[in-house]
């Protein structure tokens, strides 16, 4: 029925019906979901993993081949430095904890944005999770971790600049992070807020845009497969008719 995606922009599905190949989240509303119990937000951001959990399990029931997650922004430094540190901690914790069940179930791990700026004892390992699951097929989560889409496409002509090369789409899109991933078909974000927030942008030029009221930590089965029903009823059409 359907033609995959190689590259951004490219059509993946002729109509809709079809299960997402690729599906992006923004994981919004930790802090609300703290604030509506009287918790500090850090508990948030600890429910939030739970859905986190719930989400990379569902996905792959769903049909999803790729789901990237944002994980935590360029613009994320501005927060509290304690709050920063909890969501580093939180994130070297889902890796320690998780990463022997997520290359059981066939989850290949990637990470996409500046790894510059992360701890050198992050990145490691996050390169650890990608070199040990590397041969996974089931799933590929993609963590979105000091990511900004306007980062992303200058850092990736700065590359295009430094190879002498014509700056064509196919070639801004080899130099960006996501070079080797198919474009979302479908982004959702949580809590009802409806932007973008610097995310994907380039790569969401034919995605489906999902907006939900549920905060990140309340989202499960049920909300994603609503999310993905919704999908299923819209009409793609790529700029053609
Ligand atoms: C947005 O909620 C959420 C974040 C900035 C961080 C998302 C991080 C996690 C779910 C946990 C760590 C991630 C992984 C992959 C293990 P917010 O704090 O902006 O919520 P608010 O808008 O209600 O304040």
């Amino acid at each position: 029925m359907t033609a995959q995606p190689a590259r951004t922009g490219a059509p993946a599905v002729a109509g809709g019906g079809g299960a997402p190949r690729h599906v992006a989240i923004i994981m919004d509303g930790n802090g609300r979901w703290a604030k509506k119990r009287f918790l500090p937000r850090i508990a948030g951001h600890r429910a939030g993993v739970e859905a986190v959990r719930r989400t990379v399990e569902t996905a792959p029931d769903l049909g999803i081949e790729v789901l990237t997650l944002y994980a935590f922004s360029s613009e994320n430094w501005k927060r509290p430095a304690d709050e920063v540190n909890d969501l580093m901690g939180l994130l070297k914790r889902y890796l320690q904890s998780e990463i022997d069940e997520l290359d059981r179930n066939g989850v290949r791990i990637r990470y996409i944005g500046d790894p510059e700026r992360l701890s050198a004892d992050v990145r490691l390992l996050l390169d650890t999770s990608v070199a040990r699951t590397a041969g996974n097929g089931k799933l590929t989560l993609v963590l979105a971790l000091n990511y900004g889409s306007q980062d992303e496409i200058a850092r990736a002509v700065r590359r295009l600049v430094a190879d002498g090369v014509e700056p064509t789409i196919e070639a801004i899109e080899a130099r960006l992070d996501t070079a080797d991933l198919p474009p979302p078909d479908l982004i959702i974000r949580t809590s009802g807020e409806q932007r973008l927030s610097n995310f994907l942008m380039w790569q969401a030029a034919y995605a489906e845009l999902i907006f939900t009221d549920d905060l990140w930590p309340d989202f499960d089965r049920a909300a994603f497969e609503r999310a993905i029903a919704e999908y299923g009823r819209r009409e793609r059409r790529f700029g053609g008719l």
